[in-house]
């Protein structure tokens, strides 16, 4: 099926990395060029997007109304389908959660709890891993420009099929050695999904995030990834910024900063650079 929406998925085998972060502020900046963006939220149910967003005590409240159905483990089901044609438009416009900045959103549920270990239980592994790609083809796509998604930082049956659904993987890493092992082990399993499923994803974008350049060890590590990985490095850098930390915790972007610091700043324009190169990059593989 030919794809009119561009698709990339955050992940890295490892938590706290900017994950979370970086589906934020990627898609805001992408929304701030005029494209219509949708992130999705498969890391947990936890809802760290929608708390990014200052959403989750709505979602919570339906959770607790117990009108929480459908959501986004039931897409994931073999009967989405039937669901879909039963409530028609109504299926998917009740999945999504507009923001006030400019981005809509599909928030995690509970039942991604379950979700692994429902997916181990299909026993063709095509069948396993593409019920999410199948999803995005037959009713997300042409509603939006860009579909981002944030995957856990831990490599299931979820992970598998943010993965095969997007083809393009996002990785936010710090600049310290373990997280350049966590790289070239994803390169490695990405070659793996390739050589066991003929399933190619690409290494859209490799974005050094929390960057200290005061302290010579990060200034190391970032020549380093940007020689090692030349052709999936980000544009800029996104610099470590107590703002960054504080406007998520009042359930917000950098972008909606009113008196953003230097480093906000600077982690804007960070984004806004990547999510450009990142569009570009999506754009040419697809
Ligand atoms: N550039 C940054 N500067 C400062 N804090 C950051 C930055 N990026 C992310 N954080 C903070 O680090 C923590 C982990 O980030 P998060 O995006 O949740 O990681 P992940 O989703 O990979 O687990 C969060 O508290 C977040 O606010
Ligand atoms: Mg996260």
């Amino acid at each position: 099926m030919a794809v009119s929406t561009n698709r990339a998925a955050t992940f890295l085998d490892k938590g706290g990395t900017g994950k979370t972060t970086s589906a934020a502020h990627l898609g805001v900046a992408l929304a701030e060029t005029g494209e219509d963006v949708l992130l999705i939220d498969l890391a947990g149910k936890q809802g760290d997007l929608a708390k990014h967003f200052g959403v989750w005590s709505d979602v919570q409240t339906e959770i607790d109304a117990d009108d929480d159905w459908p959501n986004i483990s039931t897409v994931f089901a073999e009967e989405w389908d039937q669901i879909a044609s039963k409530l028609g438009d109504a299926a998917v416009d009740s999945l999504i959660v507009e923001t006030d900045e400019g981005v809509d959103l599909i928030p995690a549920h509970p039942g991604l709890d379950s979700l692994d270990a429902d997916l181990g239980n299909i026993d063709d592994a095509r069948e396993r891993y593409s019920r999410l790609e199948r999803f995005l083809d037959e009713y997300i796509d042409g509603r939006y420009d860009t579909v981002l998604i944030d995957l856990p930082g831990l490599t299931n049956n979820v992970t598998y099929n943010g993965l095969w659904a997007t083809r393009n993987v996002v990785a936010p890493v710090e600049m310290g050695p373990f997280e350049s092992e966590q790289a070239t082990a994803l390169e490695r399993d990405l070659e793996k999904i390739d050589d066991q499923f003929g399933v190619d994803v690409d290494l859209a974008m490799i974005l050094p995030n929390k960057v200290d350049t005061r302290t010579k060890l990060a200034t190391e590590y970032l020549e380093g990834f940007g020689e090692e990985y030349e052709g999936a490095i980000a544009p800029e850098h996104v610099p470590a910024s107590q703002d960054i930390r504080n406007a998520a915790d009042e359930g917000r972007t950098v972008f909606a900063l009113e008196e953003p610091s230097t480093t906000a700043e600077r982690a804007r324009e960070a984004f806004l650079e990547s999510a450009a190169k990142l569009q570009q990059r999506l754009g040419e593989s697809r």
